[in-house]
């Protein structure tokens, strides 16, 4: 059993998806505290129906974004958080968090990094004309969008497609990868070596 810390900012369907699969006895975990960057996102809502604690910031907190994050470090860390997932967070987690949880803050991008960076994953490859892309789960660090890679799923994109039913597809295939990879951490099954790469075991 891992305790987990989920970071947020929006309707947070990822975090349904995690609620589901702890329930559903296919991911071994706890989520401790659930932690938006907004005071109105609908994930706070799916966090309070499934009885979780949750926490509420406003953008004046993040004026000061070390002071912002060391709050959150020191939060996750009263709630015995031991892995911190960013689902849906529209922030950088900066150092505070990462030298709290190293190589343990984890993101879900919609995109098939290191293609399509940034805040529009699935609207960029769309727009790009590409006809594969997909979703990618890695470890944060500084650089945005960069951190090692633990998993990836293609989606291709047919010549029907538009950009809603690719986001349509886009959503469902995280909604099975973001359990999937968290039951392998919680399996201890997934490590970082020296070089950065990520190795899954078994
Ligand atoms: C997801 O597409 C995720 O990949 C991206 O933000 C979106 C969050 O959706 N980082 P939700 O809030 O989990 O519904």
């Amino acid at each position: 059993m891992i305790r987990l810390g989920v970071l947020l900012s929006g309707s947070g369907t990822n975090l349904q998806a995690l609620i589901n699969a702890i329930t559903a006895g296919t991911l071994d975990a706890q989520i401790a505290l659930v932690i938006s960057s907004k005071p109105d996102a609908y994930g706070l809502v799916r966090a309070f129906e499934a009885g979780i604690p949750t926490m509420a910031l406003t953008a004046d907190v993040y004026k000061d974004r070390l002071a912002a994050d060391a709050f959150i470090a020191q939060e996750f860390i009263k709630a015995g958080v031991e892995y911190v997932v960013m689902a849906g967070y529209m922030r950088m987690v900066n150092r505070p968090i990462l030298e709290a949880f190293p190589n343990r803050v984890i993101n879900i991008h919609p995109a098939l990094l290191p293609s399509f960076k940034g805040a529009h994953g699935i609207s960029d490859a769309f727009n790009a004309g590409v006809k594969v892309t997909g979703i990618t789960v890695h470890f944060a660090n500084a650089d945005y969008d960069e951190g090692p890679i633990i998993a990836q799923r293609a989606v291709v994109i047919e010549e029907t497609d538009t950009l809603e039913s690719l986001e349509e597809k886009i959503h469902a295939v995280e909604h099975e990868l973001y359990p999937h990879v968290l039951a392998l951490i919680a399996a201890g099954r997934v490590s970082v070596d020296a070089t950065g790469k990520v190795h899954i075991s078994g």
